[in-house]
């Protein structure tokens, strides 16, 4: 199977890219990525020798370009993970968000449909049903009541996507998945900031009261369900992927200060978010039912992995935050980009 992908120098999409390469669930993977501050092609490194392996160093909002690219590599699916993908520079500075994730997916499948491409799964996330009220969990027939800008550009490119189902008849899946965590994640969201301020002996900023309430999944299980539904979604259908695992953010505070050994002291409550979602609750049923997958991992356990990845790889974390990995790929990737 050849992919493209994009967003896939990101932390998910360079998951999903070393799983299907690695394990070899793909023969290729083109790899589209702009290498916006949150885009590392160090994430690919240990697919970057791969025979199957091509970097296209592209913004997804030039659809001339994509369409190109779609009708010189004839793929089979193309997958796509690229966004804006933090709701707190949503709030800050909506207009890149709006820009790459309504825009730019638009510009994906139009060059997908006018080259033909088989498949297309459009990765999305559970903040585009909003704040979901206890006792309640989202399914997919959940009205979508988006809060922040990110959420909302989120929401407006699933209903986009479907809509190239029903008006072209496109192979369109979109997927839904719950906060995900573990390795390579840009520490700017909550479980790798928490952890990399902890090793650093930094505050730990908690919003609001810190119980709002989010599901956690890690990261490998989320590529394996993507998989999944690549393969055996259904045209036009959207698919919840959850880590049956909702705790209140201070409860995954505190766990990250124990597995670092790290003091309560050094939590920090700061204001909260504006629009701030409550409480996400999603359930994973129709994809199970439909294909028997389900997350693996003990959120204990992947958070211990986690932590370690982050202390193994504090080199990383240095060069993520000082944007220096811009300057040491363009070198090494040069000839790699086009
Ligand atoms: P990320 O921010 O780590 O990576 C995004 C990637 O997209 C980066 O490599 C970036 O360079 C690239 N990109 C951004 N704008 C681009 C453009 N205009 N053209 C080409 N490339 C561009 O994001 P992530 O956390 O890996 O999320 C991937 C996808 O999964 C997103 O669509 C996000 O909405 C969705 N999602 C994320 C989570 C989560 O917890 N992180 C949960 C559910 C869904
Ligand atoms: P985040 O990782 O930004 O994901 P999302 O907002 O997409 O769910 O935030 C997860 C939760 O953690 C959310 O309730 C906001 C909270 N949070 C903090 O309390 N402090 C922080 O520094 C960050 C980044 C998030």
């Amino acid at each position: 199977m050849k992919l493209i992908v994009t967003g896939a120098a990101g932390f998910i999409g360079s998951c999903f890219v070393r799983m299907m390469l690695s394990e070899g669930m793909a023969a290729k993977a083109v790899v589209v990525d702009s290498l916006t501050y949150a885009g590392n092609l160090e994430n690919l490194t240990p697919v970057a020798g791969h025979p199957g392996f091509t970097f296209e160093h592209a913004n997804i909002c030039d659809e001339a370009r994509m369409l190109a690219l779609f009708e010189a590599e004839r793929p089979d699916a193309v997958v796509h993970f690229a966004a804006e993908s933090h709701v707190d520079r949503s709030i800050h500075s909506p207009a890149p968000v709006i820009q790459t994730n309504f825009v730019g997916t638009f510009s994906l499948l139009e060059a997908a449909r006018r080259a033909g491409v088989p498949r297309f799964v459009h990765i999305s996330t559970d903040e585009v049903y909003g704040s979901i009220p206890e006792p309640f969990d989202a399914d997919e027939n959940y009205p979508v009541r988006a809060s922040s800008p990110y959420s909302a550009s989120k929401a407006g490119s699933d209903l986009l996507a479907l809509s190239y189902f029903t008006t072209y008849k496109m192979n369109v899946s979109v997927t839904r998945a719950s906060n995900n965590y573990g390795p390579y994640q840009f520490p700017e969201k909550l479980i790798p900031l928490m952890i990399s301020n902890a090793l650093e002996d930094k505050p730990l900023p908690v919003y609001g009261d810190g119980r709002q309430v989010r599901d956690w999944l890690f990261v490998e299980d989320h590529c394996r369900a993507i998989y999944t539904v690549l393969q055996n979604g259904r045209p036009g259908e959207v698919y919840n992927i959850g880590g049956n695992c909702s705790l209140p953010n201070l409860d995954v505070i505190h766990r990250i200060l124990k597995a670092t050994g790290k003091p309560e002291s050094l939590i920090t409550w700061v204001q909260d978010r504006p629009g701030h979602d409550r409480r996400y609750a999603l359930t994973n049923e129709k994809l199970s039912r439909e294909t028997g997958w389900a997350p693996r991992m003990d959120f204990d356990y992947g958070l211990a992995m986690t932590v370690d990845w982050y202390k193994n790889n504090q080199g990383w974390v240095e060069r993520v935050k000082s944007g220096e990995y811009h300057k040491f790929y363009d070198l090494n990737y040069a000839n790699r980009a086009t």
